[in-house]
């Protein structure tokens, strides 16, 4: 990806009014200097989705969502900063450099893009005979799927004819040869047979990356026959562990959490349910590709597997893969029926809902899937199992966590929550995890407790001072004015969070330079679309409104002499100098007296 200068990007951003390209996506109105409306990054019927045109930022007061325009797009379309800066470059008539491409770089993206251009002339010819007398069979079986037209629309599903090469046929009319067809996924060449489709009389599943383009396809048989399902193989264009189905669709949902599934079909019903954000993978088991993939675009998953042994067998796998990279997962039970499909068409979408609201813990699952291991008539078998979960129950480090589940488990399984922390503590200390017998662990917890109690009122601290420095911060970026008379007493290095300070030294640089700011600037120094929301947090910290000249000034005094105190400790935390020590002991002291900042009426 090439980077852009930092003026080019500047002049891409002031030549995309952030009101203009947000009201393409959200209805706003005005109410006094600011833009309000219905956030689109998450459900809400209040509006506290507010857009500044001065600050050229959005900023939610909700789920403080925000950044600017290069961050709407980043967080609506999801696209990756180079994406928002060719749309909106696009959109501005900007020029962007050409990136050099060598020969080589130039032969492969052109083949990537015959490869979309196959694929797309394929579903396109599916897809129209499916519509055609001969693709009547599967319009009837899908129809008999209680697929509406709408949803066979959505999902561009076609057919493929009984035929074994027309297909190919077709492919070769629209000018393209052997060489590349050969790599479609979509025909085989035989030197003696020629060419040959892959699909035949199947009914057709487009398979789409998350920008909508045809990557490869599923082709199920009507009725029954092996194998049930023939999915394209990996092309330059198809990789099966990096693209998940109905994400295209899934990824603009307003729901917290995506679902995800085994099969095409239960996408296809959830979504024709109403449940806009399913996705399953693709015939393969879930990879930690899928769940980076995943990752993206939500913190949470619900897993609505079969509910076989398959299904339960491939949840318990899948479990570990999204934790890894920090997923929660819920797992939803579909019994007595097989499938999400299956679900809805016996009882609906409601009754649905109702199993995702009471879907279960991913860890109480695993649990509740070894109980079934074991004999629980058996003393043994039951002590076998108690042993096995205290040693799942060491998986959490966090003692507070730990402490939690064990909770949660003793309540569950009726066993006393010390006998289970005791058989916890042992089991850890054959893992080397825990620390001593039974006396010390409980002397190490009584530290461990001090220890958190003492971090948590650390903590609060911190976060007062954070507070406070994005207040200030937030009130500089509102009100230039007020700099010379603040810079007196505070400078960008008293910011001393890491993200506020250098938020803090490019404000007081712009200001310095010309008189003014331009905030939405800031933002998109930072390329990680999680920072640009932090700055546009520390930028748009809620001022309360006081009424009178006399508490406007009073509460700016307190923040400005809060900002400065908090950087004086910070100094005289880090010093051994005694003299400096002093020295600064001497300004805290003094400092309430020699802040005084007079605002005007
Ligand atoms: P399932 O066997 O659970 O089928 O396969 P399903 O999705 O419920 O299909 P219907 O409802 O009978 O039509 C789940 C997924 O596993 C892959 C497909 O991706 C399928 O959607 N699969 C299954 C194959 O790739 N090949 C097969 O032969 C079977
Ligand atoms: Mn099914």
């Amino acid at each position: 990806m090439p980077r852009y200068s930092d003026e080019l990007i500047e002049e891409v951003r002031s030549r995309n009014d952030i009101v203009d390209v947000i009201s393409q996506y959200v209805r706003l109105s005005k109410k006094g200097s600011t833009y309000f409306g219905l956030c689109p990054f998450h459900n809400e019927k209040t509006g506290s989705f507010s857009v500044s045109p001065n600050k050229q930022m959005y900023y939610c007061f909700g789920c403080h969502a925000g950044g600017n325009v290069f961050t709407f797009l980043m967080q609506y379309e999801n696209y990756t900063f180079g994406e928002a800066m060719e749309a909106l470059a696009e959109r501005a008539g900007v020029d962007l450099p050409k990136q050099e491409y060598t020969a080589a770089q130039r032969q492969e993206a052109d083949r990537r893009a015959r490869l979309l251009e196959i694929n797309k002339e394929a579903a396109k010819y599916f897809f129209v005979l499916l519509r055609g007398e001969r693709g009547k069979r599967a319009l009837d079986y899908f129809k008999k799927r209680a697929l509406s037209d709408e949803t066979i629309h959505k999902f561009g599903l076609g057919y493929s004819d009984q035929y074994s090469d027309d297909l190919y046929r077709y492919l070769r009319s629209k000018g393209y040869d052997d060489e590349i067809l050969k790599d479609s996924g979509l025909v085989t060449i035989d030197e003696v047979r020629g060419g040959h489709d892959k699909f035949w009389n199947r009914a057709m599943f487009p398979i789409m990356d998350v920008h909508n383009k045809v990557i490869g396809f599923g082709g199920r048989v009507m009725g029954d026959g092996e194998p049930k399902y023939l999915n394209s193989p990996e092309t330059k264009i198809f990789d099966k562990s990096r693209n998940l189905y109905g994400l295209n669709f899934a990824r603009a949902t307003k729901k917290p959490q995506l679902l995800l599934c085994e099969g095409y079909m239960d996408v296809i019903a959830l979504h024709q349910a109403g449940f806009d954000n399913a996705v399953a993978s693709l015939g393969t088991a879930l990879t930690s590709g899928h769940a980076n993939l995943l990752k993206r675009y939500t913190k949470e998953v619900y897993l609505t597997y079969d509910s076989d042994g398959a299904g339960i067998k491939a949840a318990l796998r899948a479990i570990p893969i999204l934790k890894e990279v920090g997923i929660t997962t819920k797992i939803i039970n579909m019994k007595p029926y097989k499938d999400p499909d299956e679900f809805i068409k016996a009882l609906g979408a409601e009754a649905y809902q109702e199993r995702i609201d009471q879907a279960e813990n991913s860890f109480l699952f695993e649990v509740r899937m070894e109980e079934q291991q074991h004999d629980m008539h058996d003393p043994e078998g039951k002590t076998a199992f108690y042993n096995a979960v205290a040693k799942m129950l060491c998986g959490f480090t966090e003692k507070l966590e730990r402490d939690n589940y064990i909770e949660a488990v003793a309540a569950k399984y009726m066993i006393s929550s010390d006998d289970l922390r005791r058989l916890v503590n042992q089991q850890g200390l054959k893992a080397g995890l825990a620390g001593g017998g039974r006396a010390s662990q409980s002397v190490a917890d009584a530290q461990d407790g001090a220890r958190t109690e003492y971090k948590k009122s650390a903590k609060k601290r911190e976060d007062g001072m954070v507070q406070s420095q994005k207040l200030l911060l937030t009130w500089l970026t509102n009100s230039p004015a007020l700099f010379p008379k603040v810079q007196r007493y505070v400078g960008a290095d008293d910011f001393t969070d890491p993200i506020c300070h250098s938020v803090a030294k490019m404000l007081f640089e712009q200001y310095e330079k010309d008189g003014t700011v331009n905030p939405a600037r800031i933002i998109s120094t930072y390329e990680d679309e999680e920072q640009q929301r932090e700055a546009a947090g520390i930028l748009n910290a809620t001022i309360h409104r006081v009424d009178t000249r006399e508490e406007r000034e009073k509460a700016l005094r307190e923040t400005v002499i809060r900002v400065r105190e908090n950087s004086i400790n910070h100094k005289l935390a880090n010093t051994f100098d005694v003299q400096e020590m002093a020295a600064l002991a001497k300004e805290k002291n003094e400092l309430p007296g020699t802040v005084h900042i007079p605002l005007e009426e």
